[in-house]
């Protein structure tokens, strides 16, 4: 089924995400009233929430074309020139991981943004003289996970910054019950639900767990993903019902067994699970300080008495109740 695509191409199909859907909407409906391109967008907030699907939504509703690529894919200020001279008039260009571009690569991208230009320097030492070439007016779209990691010089070209949360449980619902539709898989609504739940308000992981819970439901069950079936399949997916799994335990378990329960650098923690420092930052811990099981210190990370609970691990200093 990689040739069924389940994202939504319109405003009207995105489930979700309220506030940042009407702040769009006017904001298409004002650019294609006055004829204009759309401002620059920054979209962030933790992966797999809908940015790239947002992107080619708003080329979709302005009617153009979008062409996409990611800030670690831009090495050189040649690559940017190349990619934005081949732009035309209104196009969307969707840089994923805007945050990782090269500052010579930024510096090319200021004017670009600002004035519709690219500012081309010729020759070397006192000879060197810079000519000016101008760009179709584009709408640049940029995502990240944190806007915190990005240059405030960049972060201030954009017109719209915009933040996506993690989606609620309702929504997921409706997210898994319309891919299922796609998907032309039977689902009860408490099977819905049940994926939903474990979906750590993540859209993707909704969709990506359906699929997983489908191959459960066909072969053990009559092809119907009820409430059972899901809760049994994620069980086998070690997604436990609050949609942590396996990483995000073998996080929380590390910082306190081996740590103490914490403070502990990330970089440590890091090493310990022999994990990247950057998955742990952008994947996991969003969701676990969300919940409440994850606290953040200028010392370091620490689990709090939530995640203590979820794991069923004794507190220190937390008395066993007396029978
Ligand atoms: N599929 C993934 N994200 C979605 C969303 N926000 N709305 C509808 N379908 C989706």
């Amino acid at each position: 089924d990689g040739e069924v695509n389940l994202r939504p191409r319109k405003l009207s199909e995105y489930i979700g995400q309220n506030k940042v859907k009407e702040t769009i909407e006017i904001f298409i409906r004002a650019a294609l009233q006055r004829g204009e391109p759309l401002d620059h967008v920054l979209l962030f907030g933790p992966p797999g929430l809908g940015k790239t699907t947002l992107a080619n939504i708003i080329s979709n509703e302005m009617g153009v074309n979008i062409r996409t690529t990611s800030g670690p894919a831009i090495e050189r200020p040649g690559d940017l020139a190349s990619i934005l001279t081949g732009l035309q008039h209104g196009d969307v260009l969707f840089i994923d991981e805007v945050h990782r571009l090269s500052r010579t690569v930024e510096e090319v991208l200021y004017p670009a943004m600002e004035d519709f230009a690219l500012d081309i320097v010729i020759g070397k030492g006192p000879g060197a003289r810079s000519i000016r070439i101008e760009l179709p007016r584009f709408t640049l779209i940029g995502a990240t996970t944190r806007a915190g990691l990005m240059t405030s010089p960049l972060r201030d070209r954009f017109g719209v910054i915009s933040r996506l949360d993690y989606y609620r449980v309702e929504d997921l619902l409706t997210i898994a019950a319309r891919a299922a539709s796609i998907l032309q898989v039977g689902i009860e609504p408490d099977g819905a639900e049940e994926i939903a739940r474990r979906s750590r308000g993540t859209p993707r992981i909704a969709n990506r767990l359906l699929k997983r819970v489908r191959d459960f439901a066909q072969v053990r069950a009559q092809g119907i993903i009820t409430r059972e079936v899901a809760s049994t399949a994620l069980e086998f997916l070690e997604v436990d019902p609050l949609g942590l799994d396996q990483l995000d335990r073998r996080l929380l378990t590390a910082i306190i067994k081996n740590f103490g329960g914490g403070p502990v650098g990330l970089e440590t923690i890091a090493a310990s699970i022999s994990e990247e420092a950057g998955t742990i930052e952008d994947v996991c811990e969003p969701f676990l300080l969300q919940l409440g099981m994850l606290a953040r210190t200028p010392r370091g990370r620490v689990a709090t008495a939530a995640a203590y609970q979820h794991l069923g691990i004794e507190m220190p200093g937390e008395k066993q109740p007396t029978l």
